[in-house]
């Protein structure tokens, strides 16, 4: 049987792919668990600075090894105190000289692209820093932008599910009616205006009608023009990574034309597979303007925490309801589109590594 919400296949999420395994600050000179596609994976700085990840549980008795010590970038097991090096071979035992055969441990790629630490889950062979997702415009350039209320959340969901949401646009009003749903019901899920579809990248890009400035804009921007629009975009980065309503206020003329723009704000949400049933949801905003103003950061964080438990609450619900449910059984709405659009893309990627592995 398919894998709830594809048809073709039973596997749930892509495996040789980029996936973020932690926010850059949260990995430190000491050992940080976190279970990535089913894999209880430790990550650590060395001296360098430089990112390593290596399987979690020592092979010996399978201790988990985040409370290891870390010394002179080797991670010493608290059990009997077996040293590996940062690639994950087995250096050194305590009482014996011989290091017997499956001591290693498993190695990860990784690759650190500010704010993210990005693992390649499957094959170490196959990783292709071609598709590391390019972030460049999540990179905060200091001056210009803040990256601020950046969190991680947990999700007893399949990761699908979770990325589909991200594009879903007609549960705004009805998941988020207090904290989103007022703001975006004047447009309504709209047709996206533009779809940008490349290699690894897939965007949907919208523009709202002309609308009054109110109060709070006003008191950002005290010479904003009388009418504004807000160009929205929702863009999906290798299979991982959305720029979900990342949206940017334009200022109109007396036509209500765009003529320029005066603030971009950035949602960002990394979604990773903990387990087939079970998620990694990273959340972060951007914005390049009234940086200097802290209360400004505390509310869109605050708001947008509320964002993400509310869609937490709605995909943690639907979860344990998918053991017999059949997407092809499924009816779907004018509005699915794009969330459909972008299941066909994950299915593609699914469906080549299949036909890959059959090729070995
Ligand atoms: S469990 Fe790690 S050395 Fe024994
Ligand atoms: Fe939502």
């Amino acid at each position: 049987m398919a894998f709830y919400p594809f048809t073709d296949t039973e596997q749930a999420y892509p495996r040789n792919q980029w996936y973020v395994a932690a926010w850059s600050h949260e990995i430190s000179e000491k050992p940080f668990m976190r279970t990535v596609s089913g894999e209880r994976i430790i990550l650590y700085r060395q001296h360098s600075g430089t990112v390593v990840a290596v399987s979690g549980l020592c092979p010996h008795r399978q201790m988990p090894l985040e409370t290891a010590e870390i010394v002179n970038d080797q991670i010493i097991c608290p059990y009997h105190g077996a040293a590996f090096n940062p690639d994950g071979v087995c250096a050194h035992l305590p009482f014996q000289n011989h290091v017997p055969d499956g001591m290693n441990l498993k190695s990860f790629r990784v690759e650190e692209s500010a704010p993210f630490i990005w693992l390649w889950v499957g094959q170490n062979d196959r990783a292709d820093m071609d598709s590391l997702p390019y972030a460049r415009e999540l990179s905060p350039v200091p001056g210009q932008n803040l990256l601020f209320g950046m969190h991680s959340f947990h999700v007893q969901a399949r990761s699908q599910i979770v990325l589909e949401n991200l594009f879903d646009q007609s549960h705004i009003s009805f998941t988020h009616p207090l904290t989103l749903g007022q703001r975006c019901a004047e447009n309504g899920p709209t047709k996206p205006s533009d779809i940008i579809e490349k290699d690894n990248y897939l965007a949907f890009m919208r523009l709202s009608l002309p609308k009054g400035t109110d109060d709070a804009l006003r008191a950002f921007f005290p010479d904003i023009s009388p009418q504004i629009r807000i160009r929205s975009r929702s863009e999906l980065f290798g299979v991982s990574l959305v720029v979900a309503a990342g949206s940017e206020i334009l200022a109109c003329d007396a036509e209500g034309e765009p003529v320029a723009s005066v603030g971009d704000l950035v949602f960002f949400h990394a979604i990773t597979p903990e387990t087939d049933h079970s998620t990694h949801y990273f959340a972060g905003i951007m914005r390049n303007f009234a940086l200097e103003n802290d209360l400004v950061s505390t509310s869109y964080a605050e708001r947008n925490d509320h964002v993400v438990l509310e869609d937490i609450k709605v995909l943690e619900a639907i979860e344990p309801c998918l053991a017999k449910a059949a997407a092809s059984d499924e009816p779907n709405f004018v509005t699915d589109a794009a969330a459909i659009r972008v299941r066909r893309r994950i299915e593609a990627h699914l469906m080549k590594e299949s036909s890959d592995a059959a090729l070995i």
